[in-house]
């Protein structure tokens, strides 16, 4: 529900990434407290030797579109915080960080650390992001540079939890033809934090609740080789309105569906608003018919931003809790977590990529096929990304001089398995070139030179069932 931020608007004009590519080590220098840092093993999440369920809140003051960076704002987030404790979260997902050099988030995500409060990221911003509409001119080395640079400067802090290569890109069957350029961006960023020796920070999709094309979408993000496939999936889910039940909701049909799903499944925003919250869905998120199969969700939102979703109010400085935020709360209080390790599954194969259908329209690359990093993007994953251009840069969504030009063969990426138990192995050979790609296909088609165009995308999907 919810905006998507991922295209909400472009600039008229074709951008190019003023950086220069610095060593991108600096960006280290961040220390948040030490939180075990997060890994994936099998089909869940481990802090340390835990388990780990993400049990949170999306957190976006402002609004999604707004691009505004909640983070940055060390008071706000302090203020914050407290409310994140009161509800005894261990996970916020943020949707737009500001990337540039000069901003400090150090104070709230050593807030959020103390707090025991983990990170989940999203890399894109409204400026800097896949043009659902232009998906190829779009995945282009202005892109790519600010995604990076946005990775840098995350992936020293021991609470980054997870970064989202994309947020529902796709939000209708036909547009699922993004799906490539998605799993190029996700593949992109694993190579980079490979190449740069950084912590390999879990990546992921997360998808909009359509449910037409989710599974197929599932499976797409982890068919192929380690380097291209994702780290964990997530999706957004308000199929359970209260009152409802495990059953009602069709929570137990998900649950079938994806139980042979290899890696980590959660919920990237759930909590619909039909009827009054009770939360109902939380003891059954957390509970033994799920846990085999989900590692737990993000509750959309924590502040109220004019669409009936938020939990608190904020009005300056003070912030006014709403019978959600106390609904929210009990639920949470009430919760008695899993113990032991939830039935997770640690060796399942992975997935098949889908086929072509009436619901899955992608054409241009077969099978694992992906495009190739575009050329002048490759020098960023061995010399580091340099300096975001931050939320006022001049965009990437229309700098189809800077686009991929050719295909990639499954492996063209240099980064394997996220996790800390290592599965880059299983014989899916990253190539330790650089990343550059096979490239094999024909030449594609060159997109138009598009400028001039304002597009606002508005990504309110439903879905139903499964
Ligand atoms: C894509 O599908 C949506 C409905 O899912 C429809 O509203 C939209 O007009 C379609 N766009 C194109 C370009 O066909
Ligand atoms: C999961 O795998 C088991 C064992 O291979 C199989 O019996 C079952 O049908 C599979 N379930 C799904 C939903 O694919
Ligand atoms: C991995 O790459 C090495 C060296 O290029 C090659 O000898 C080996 O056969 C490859 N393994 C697989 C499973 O492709």
């Amino acid at each position: 529900m919810k905006v998507s931020i991922s295209h909400a608007c472009l600039w008229a004009t074709v951008a190019s990434a003023a950086s220069t590519p610095t060593k991108a080590k600096r960006a280290n220098k961040a220390r948040a407290a030490s939180l075990p840092t997060v890994t994936v093993r099998g089909n869940a999440f481990f802090a340390g030797d835990n388990r780990f369920y993400i049990k949170g809140l999306d957190y976006q003051p402002g609004g999604s579109s707004a691009a505004i960076d909640p983070i940055a704002n060390a008071e706000g987030c302090m203020r914050d915080v407290e409310k994140f404790k009161e509800l005894g979260i261990n996970t916020i997902r943020v949707y737009t960080v500001d990337n540039s050099p000069d901003v400090d988030h150090d104070p709230c995500m050593n807030a959020l650390a103390d707090a025991g409060i983990y990170l989940a990221l999203d890399v894109n911003t409204p400026l800097y992001s896949l043009n659902r509409n232009e998906p190829a001119g779009s995945y282009n080395d202005a892109y790519l540079q600010n995604v990076f640079a946005t990775v840098s400067k995350f992936a020293g802090y021991s609470n980054t939890l997870l970064f989202f290569s994309g947020n529902e890109v796709i939000n209708a069957d036909n547009n699922t033809n993004n799906a490539p350029y998605i799993k190029a961006t996700t593949r992109d960023i694993k190579s980079y934090l490979a190449q740069q020796d950084l912590r390999r920070i879990p990546v992921g999709y997360s998808a909009a609740d359509v449910s037409s094309n989710r599974y197929d979408t599932a499976t797409y993000m982890n068919c192929g080789t380690d380097d291209q496939r994702s780290d964990f999936f997530a999706f957004n889910d308000y199929s359970w309105c209260d009152p409802s039940s495990y059953t009602v909701s069709g929570w137990d049909q998900k649950v079938a569906t994806y139980s042979n799903y290899s890696i980590p499944l959660f919920l990237s925003e759930f909590g619909c608003i039909t009827n009054t919250r009770a939360f109902g869905e939380i003891p059954s998120l957390y509970s033994a018919n799920m846990t085999p199969v989900y590692s737990g969700g993000l509750v959309y939102e924590y502040s109220e931003e004019g669409n009936g979703y938020g939990l608190v109010n904020i009005r300056g400085n003070s912030v006014q809790e709403t019978a959600d935020f106390r609904a929210l709360r009990e639920a949470y209080a009430n919760l008695e977590m899993p113990t032991g390790d939830g039935g997770y599954k640690q060796d399942l194969p992975k997935s098949q990529c889908p086929s072509a259908s009436s619901t899955w329209e992608v054409h241009d690359f077969e099978g694992d096929d992906l495009p190739a990093i575009p050329d002048k993007a490759v020098q960023y994953l061995d010399d580091g990304a340099g300096d975001g251009a931050g939320l006022n840069g001049p965009g990437s969504q229309w700098d189809v001089a800077g686009a991929s030009d050719s295909t990639a063969s499954a492996g063209s990426g240099s980064g394997g398995g996220a996790s800390g138990g290592g599965s880059s192995s299983g014989g899916d050979n990253g190539s330790d070139d650089g990343g550059s790609g096979n490239a094999a296909g024909a030449l594609r088609t060159p997109v138009g030179l598009l400028v001039g165009a304002l597009i606002v995308g508005v990504g309110m999907v439903v879905g139903g069932g499964l």
